[in-house]
């Protein structure tokens, strides 16, 4: 039976959304079904007419491979249950979700999100019956039950870069080099490319950190004959005041930032050495994907097609013990997949030397 299937991404953007997009339309394309791109995210499908183009296969080409971003169009404001409307109100939209889902005449949606996007579509779909697969993507990686989400890959690339190109210069002025990482309340960025791009520091929000931990290390580091060392700060870690530095928006959300420049006062006041910080920031989100984000668009972009047809829904793609599978989205949603302070990626990192500021 022909299928229409619809795609939408939500949440913050990543590299490899476009890859996704084009292996859905690709695998549906060998099924003979269609596939409609969905505008910014829920957006789309709540507007008066739905705002959603069909996708030929024919232009899901190479170049859409490479490509960052997405070409859908996202958004990560406005809970649709609660959305906030412009004479101040806050509207439950999902009946209109829902009525854009019948519109289009979908028989089943792809919904590309992180956990609070997967969360709310999943809500949606259990209140309208609309047949659900998530795709998980994140640069933070913190979606639970897989290993890996679309897009955190290329962040640890940018983050790695990033590191490479502070080492020479952070040498060249005997300077200790602050890096700040995206990664919200998960430090698997900031551990990953600590490990890759040779770091001398890693603090992430799973393990508390003390200042005479981070002092120690730089002074070793000195006393050892190197004049340099590099620090990676994940982006949710307590700062001077004992807690993370963010700000609320508007909407009431956490927005992190700035805790980098916090760590190296304390740092220089205490060590004496000269610091500096680079807070990578969006950096991480785009750019073209790197080979396993690729693989893993790929490889979740046929298995949720192949899930539509097997008719299982309610399901989120997923990548385990070096397979794609699938899991129950019920057992995905609300729960956050942080770095295990006994797991390989921190004993790998204590096995290199490498500080962690306990
Ligand atoms: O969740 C992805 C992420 O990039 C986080 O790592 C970061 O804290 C946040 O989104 C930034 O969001 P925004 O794009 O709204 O600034």
């Amino acid at each position: 039976m022909s299928k229409r299937i619809g795609i939408l991404t939500s949440g913050g953007d990543c590299a490899g959304l476009n890859a996704t997009i084009r292996a859905v339309v690709l695998r549906a394309a060998q099924e003979n079904w269609s596939v409609l791109g969905i505008h910014n995210g829920t957006g789309g499908l709540m507007a008066a007419t739905p705002q959603a183009e069909l996708l030929d296969p024919r232009k899901c080409d190479t170049q859409m491979l490479r490509l960052g971003g997405t070409l859908l169009g996202t958004t990560n404001k406005g809970d649709p249950f609660r959305f906030p409307m412009p004479d101040g109100t806050l509207l439950d939209r999902t009946p209109e979700i829902i009525a854009g889902y019948r519109a289009l005449g979908l028989d089943a949606l792809i919904g590309v999100g992180g956990d609070g996007s997967l969360n709310i579509l999943r809500r949606i779909a259990a209140g309208g019956q609309l047949n659900l697969v998530g795709i998980p993507k994140t640069i933070d990686n913190d979606v639970a039950m897989t290993e890996a989400a679309v897009g955190h890959s290329t962040a640890v690339l940018a983050a790695t870069e990033a590191l490479d190109r502070l080492q020479p210069t952070a040498a060249s002025h005997s300077r200790v080099m602050i890096l700040e990482v995206m990664g919200r309340d998960s430090g698997h960025i900031a551990i990953a490319a600590a490990i890759a791009g040779g770091a001398d520091v890693a603090l992430i929000p799973e393990i508390p950190w003390h200042l005479p931990s981070i002092v120690r290390q730089i002074e070793t580091i000195k006393a050892s004959g190197r004049n340099f060392a590099l620090v990676v700060v994940a982006e949710a870690v307590a700062g001077e005041a004992g807690r993370p530095v963010a700000r609320i928006t508007a909407e009431g959300k956490r927005r992190y930032g700035g805790v980098g420049h916090d760590i190296a006062a304390m740092i220089e006041e205490a060590t004496g050495a000269e610091t500096r910080v680079t807070v990578l920031g969006h950096v991480q989100r785009g750019g073209s994907p790197d080979p396993r984000d690729r693989l893993l668009s790929a490889a979740f972009g046929v298995h949720a097609v192949d899930l539509i047809k097997a008719e299982r829904y309610d399901r989120m793609v997923a990548w385990w013990n070096r397979r794609v599978v699938d899991v129950p989205l019920d057992k995905v949603v609300c729960r956050s997949r942080t770095v295990d302070p006994d797991g390989p990626l921190v004993r790998t990192a204590r096995g290199l030397g490498i500080c962690l500021g306990d």
